[in-house]
């Protein structure tokens, strides 16, 4: 069947379609309706259907001959450590993990906080919630103690699981004081803590609230993947929204599981057996989707990569990887190859290995810039293919699809639309635009599977956040547009949501620590163009009358703070003082003229600025920054 064939029937018939879909996955008891449409706007799939995930990923393949097959490489340069699990290596340490938390009393629907890097235990705990119908909530360690206070009270967990560190290339980051200070920071108390020791720092333990993982390993039992509901929430994974304060997107274990695995042999063009490489985090909806469950769904051999493209210990770690243990695909975001190509120009690491067996590379996070994908084809010699999607979907929304139908790729563009995603763009009025005009992003309701049916207890967020600028439509909260051949091009957030190496940040939660300052009377942040992050946010602050210390002394105050509340993986870095804003007759700060100022983009003079001298101001105050770059 063509592309247009599969995409046709997926729009025309939805519920035929997935349930095809859903003959790939095992089932305890199949569903009673594809499509639930009882409670518009709220879809359900699968619904009456009763799977398990964790059994999905592992326990299938064990019992269908894939049991001594690699299921998961761990590979760390920053500890020097290869280490290959096979299915059933990786099932016995998941049940026994599941034991774990079933003798702390975690059931089904208990939620459970992972603040972990990326060590194998990581996806252990992952799947041992799976596995007993508990909802994981992971959260990126670059995350300050105040993020995941937030997260700890909106998620409630049960119980805490986190390591003794990270490691960031060569320096030991204590996790367990965070994590102290986290629940310390939160209104509710997750009832115990269980902490992986890991040998670069040991962490001290709170006696009666924090066990030690090896130990309790030691004395488990393993327990069986209970049956949970299609509907039953898998994970809760928070993302940046508009505010300070992040959306907690659910998503169900029956949707996910069919769509994933979809993905795996369409999109990725992947078969069961061959090993698939996502260079991501476990923290981050990529790292969820494609280091974690879609792999295993497929019966593949996943890489959990502890390293970065550059520094561990060169810009050929990559290839290292690739050529090691034979990698067929790799998806990554833009910003690594930029780092690549920047320590690497001519691409002379590339040719040390043997990249024989690689076939596609997949990029995504942000929009691939067209320089960075022609090196990467250069260099690599193999199609290179910018996909788009959201934490909220879980899976693209727009690709090429590799194991399906190959379009040539538009360098720039983001593919089309995957099957299930019924996208158009529409102007302000909400009126469908025409070709190569940009508009809004949305998808017409239904969402496929996987895509998140609500926000954590949060029904009426959901709704206002995502459902109500168009009625009848999800808003993906990006604008661009369809080219004449179908082609998306996804252009920019129509948000204050930044992209700063791939990680998504809200710059209205920046503004708030900012204003938070005692010196501070006035603020904005706007995501300026930079080279290898793609974009980094700059903070331009107003500050109260009478003030009289140094700008460096608050500016360097400012990038303490939020380097404290958000966290490093902000990288919020530059700031400048200025006398005043920049804003509209009606009082609305024009932080779009901003960011073309910094970015050396030509602007036009808002016709309702109140005073236009500002800008005159703004512009000298970033060329002192440096900023636009290229001048
Ligand atoms: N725990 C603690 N700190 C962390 C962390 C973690 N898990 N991850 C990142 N940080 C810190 C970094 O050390 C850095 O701190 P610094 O400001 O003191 O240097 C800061 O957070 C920013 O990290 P990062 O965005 O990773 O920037 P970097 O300069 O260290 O590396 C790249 C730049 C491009 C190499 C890196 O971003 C990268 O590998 N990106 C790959 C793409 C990716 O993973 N995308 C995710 C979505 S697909
Ligand atoms: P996240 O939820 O962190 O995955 O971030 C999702 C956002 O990243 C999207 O809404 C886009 O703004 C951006 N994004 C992700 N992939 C792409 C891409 N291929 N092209 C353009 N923007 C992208």
């Amino acid at each position: 069947m063509s592309y247009q064939q599969k995409y046709q029937q997926s729009i025309e018939q939805p519920a035929e379609f997935w349930a095809d879909a859903a003959e790939a996955v095992h089932w305890f008891k199949k569903w009673d309706k594809v499509l639930d449409d009882s409670r518009p706007p709220f879809y359900r799939w699968f619904s009456g259907g009763l799977t398990n995930s964790c059994y999905n990923a592992l326990d299938r393949h064990v019992e269908n001959g894939r049991a001594d097959q690699p299921a998961l490489i761990y590979d760390s340069p920053v500890t020097n450590t290869v280490k290959s699990f096979t299915y059933r290596e990786l099932r016995d340490e998941v049940a026994r993990f599941a034991g774990v938390l079933a003798g702390q009393g975690v059931t089904k629907g208990d939620r459970v906080i992972i603040y972990m890097p990326m060590v194998p235990e990581a996806v252990v705990a992952m799947l041992a919630c799976a596995r007993i119908g508990a909802i994981h909530s992971v959260v990126f360690g670059g995350f300050a103690p105040n993020e995941l206070a937030t997260r700890i009270d909106d998620a409630k967990p049960k119980l805490m699981i986190s390591a003794s560190c990270g490691i960031e290339i060569n320096r030991v980051i204590p996790y367990k004081p965070l994590l102290d200070a986290a629940i310390e920071l939160a209104s509710h108390v997750p009832e115990k803590c269980i902490i992986l020791q890991r040998p670069q720092a040991q962490a001290g333990l709170i006696a009666g609230r924090d066990l030690d993982w090896t130990e309790l390993m030691a004395q488990a039992q393993p327990v069986d993947c209970v049956p949970v509901a299609a509907t039953d929430p898998l994970y809760i994974l928070y993302t940046s929204g508009t505010t300070g304060i992040p959306k907690g997107v659910v998503r169900d274990n029956g949707g996910h599981l069919v769509a994933l695995k979809w993905s795996m042999e369409y999109i990725y063009g992947v078969k069961p057996g061959e090993v698939y490489w996502a260079a991501s985090d476990v923290g981050w909806v990529v790292g969820h989707s494609y280091i974690v469950y879609a792999p295993l769904f497929h019966g593949c051999t996943t890489i959990l990569y502890e390293g970065k493209p550059v520094g561990t210990p060169d810009p050929g770690a990559f290839w290292r990887v690739i050529s090691q243990h034979k990698v067929s695909v790799l998806f990554t975001a833009p910003t690594a190859f930029r780092a690549i190509k920047r320590d690497d120009p001519t691409g002379e690491y590339v040719g040390q290995y043997d990249l024989s067996g690689f076939r596609t590379l997949f990029l995504a996070g942000e929009r691939c810039d067209p320089d960075t994908l022609h090196w990467a084809e250069d260099k690599l010699n193999v199609p290179v293919i910018d996909h788009w999607w959201q934490t909220e979907t879980g899976w693209p929304i727009g690709a090429n699809f590799a194991g399906l139908e190959l379009f040539p790729v538009r360098p720039g563009s983001a593919g089309k639309p995957a099957p299930g995603y019924n996208i158009q763009i529409l102007d302000e009025g909400g009126h469908e635009a025409p070709p190569n005009k940009i508009g809004s992003i949305v998808i017409k309701l239904p969402l496929p599977p996987s895509c998140l049916p609500t926000l954590w207890n949060n029904d009426d967020g959901f709704v206002r956040s995502y459902l109500s600028v168009f009625p009848g439509y999800y808003t993906t909260a990006d604008a661009g547009f369809k080219d004449d051949d179908g082609y998306l091009w996804i252009m920019s957030r129509t948000d204050d949501i930044i992209n700063v190496a791939g990680h998504r940040l809200s710059t209205g939660g920046m503004e708030e620590v900012l204003a938070s300052h005692p010196d501070v009377a006035e603020c904005a942040v706007i995501g300026v163009a930079d080279e290898l992050k793609g974009e980094i946010p700059l903070g331009v602050v107003v500050l109260k009358a009478g003030v009289n210390r140094t700008e460096k002394e608050i500016v360097d105050e400012l990038i303490r703070m939020v380097r404290e509340r958000i966290g490093p993986v902000a990288s919020f870095k530059v700031a400048t003082v200025v006398k005043r804003l920049p804003k509209t007759r009606s009082g609305k700060v024009l932080r779009g003229t901003m960011k073309k100022i910094a970015d050396g983009v030509e602007y036009r003079m808002p016709a309702t600025i109140d005073d236009p001298v500002i800008l005159d101001e703004i512009t000298e105050s970033l060329a002192r920054l440096g900023y636009p770059h290229h001048q």
